[in-house]
């Protein structure tokens, strides 16, 4: 080869390293965020069938009592450059930590209405879908984070077994601050993964 040549293969060597890797999660990503979308009308369904099931003031036309909270489940909300300047691994983190909270609370929602309203079936069904879908997000949260070197959160049984022991009112709070922050967070993991996708392209 003449130095001219070589140095042409040399360019051209340099040019193959320096493409990056196509990211092997991409499409792991965009199946996550077509099955959020999917998700954000069945999460707004649960959470309107949930209230339509508890009688008043939860059924009431336009009930909403946003200040409600339970304490461990996830709150969604989050101040717009918080949520946008944050990074991935706190990103994928956190969504881990909050549908491994839901794992547990969607579980304990199952059961409680199915003491209280055991004739509900739409509601038993649909607590039931949601549960498993969370455990679907949940593992393709776990496939992406392996994938960027994340380390998975430490498996965390946030519930104790004394949550089982409160009167109906409470149950029913409980469970429309559970519906609503399902919903709120399934709404945050689809403008999650709008930035993961166009960051990791397929
Ligand atoms: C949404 O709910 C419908 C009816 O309950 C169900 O057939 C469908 O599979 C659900 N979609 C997802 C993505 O879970
Ligand atoms: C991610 O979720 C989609 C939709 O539920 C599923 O088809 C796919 O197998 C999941 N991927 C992983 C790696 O869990």
């Amino acid at each position: 080869l003449t130095p001219a040549a070589q140095n042409l293969l040399v360019s051209l060597v340099l040019v193959q390293l320096a493409r990056p890797d196509p990211n092997p999660s991409a499409t792991t990503i965009a199946q996550t965020y077509n099955l959020a979308r999917l998700l954000q009308a069945n999460s707004t369904a649960l959470l309107n069938t949930y209230l339509s099931a508890q009688g008043s003031p939860f059924s009431d036309p336009g009930f909403s009592a946003v200040g409600l909270r339970w304490a461990g489940v996830p709150v969604a909300p989050l101040p717009f450059l918080a949520w946008r300047t944050m990074g991935d691994a706190e990103r994928l983190t956190r969504s881990y930590g909050a549908y491994a909270a839901f794992d547990a609370f969607l579980q304990l929602v199952w059961d409680d209405q199915a003491e209280l309203c055991p004739g509900c079936s739409e509601l038993l069904a649909m607590l039931g879908a949601a549960r498993a879908r969370t455990r679907g997000l949940l593992a393709n949260l776990t496939s992406i984070m392996a994938t960027m070197g994340i380390p998975a959160p430490p498996a965390a049984d946030s519930l104790s077994l004394e949550a089982t022991g409160v009167g109906a009112f409470e149950r029913k709070c409980r469970g429309y601050v559970v519906c609503r922050e399902y919903q709120g967070w399934i709404d945050r993991t689809v403008r999650d993964f709008t930035l993961l996708k166009a960051k990791y392209p397929a």
